[in-house]
């Protein structure tokens, strides 16, 4: 049973924004400007859709988003998110259950892989893979353990938080780096935000 954040929708961007400040805004906003002109985009787990927002901003129009949140409290938030002259697509299910063709040039993973066991994530991780194209890019930010004590504690509070209210099914972080390397993509660019606990990642698909 995948994780469904409906319960926390109505307060989750307030309190992502209480424990982390801007950080996880940050790393996210960081990498929208590898999104080329005119591109078709498929973005799963945008929680209350304010990445839309940002996407907007620098992409005023010309984009073809396709975005999959399982939550319907999530949706209903980001469908009234401006989007400027964009077209978006709204799938309210499991992005594992909805049928996606090869067609983005772009895939974005913000704080998805987290919600998964090391057992789940090969399948979410392969479904997404075959969404997108050969050359395509795909922008991940999740949290990551560097070994401060702090980060197991807060990783620890949060996923126990989720998992009462939300269902998360995960105790650990999934080995996410090991699926791009042993799928073929290459690290185009990296940056660490908030005490290196989170990791914001640009890689390029390369066949
Ligand atoms: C930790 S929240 C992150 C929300 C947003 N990306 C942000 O940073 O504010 C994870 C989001 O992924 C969604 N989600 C979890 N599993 C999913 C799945 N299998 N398919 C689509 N969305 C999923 C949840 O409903 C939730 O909105």
């Amino acid at each position: 049973m995948p994780a469904n954040y409906d319960n926390s929708a109505s307060f989750y961007d307030r309190l992502s924004r209480l424990f982390f400040g801007k950080a996880l805004i940050n790393a996210q906003v960081y990498l929208l400007p590898h999104i080329p002109q005119n591109s078709t985009i498929l973005i799963v787990g945008g929680g209350t859709g304010w990445i839309l927002e940002e996407i907007s901003k620098i992409h005023p129009s010309g984009l073809s988003i396709t975005y999959v949140e399982i939550s319907a409290n999530m949706m209903a938030l980001s469908r009234k998110r401006n989007i400027g002259g964009n077209n978006v697509i709204y799938i309210n299910q499991a992005v594992e259950q909805a049928h996606l063709v090869q067609d983005f040039d772009v895939v974005i993973t913000p704080f998805l892989f987290d919600n998964f066991t090391e057992a789940n994530l090969l399948l979410i991780f392969t479904h997404i893979h075959q969404t997108l194209k050969p050359g395509g890019l795909w922008l991940n930010t999740d949290f990551q353990l560097t070994g401060k004590w702090w980060q197991y504690a807060m990783l620890k509070s949060m996923l126990l938080f989720f998992k009462i209210l939300c269902g998360v099914e995960s105790w650990h972080l999934p080995d996410v780096a090991r699926e791009f390397n042993a799928t073929g993509y290459k690290v185009l660019e990296e940056k660490n935000f908030f005490g290196d606990f989170v990791v914001t990642k640009v890689c390029k698909k390369l066949i």
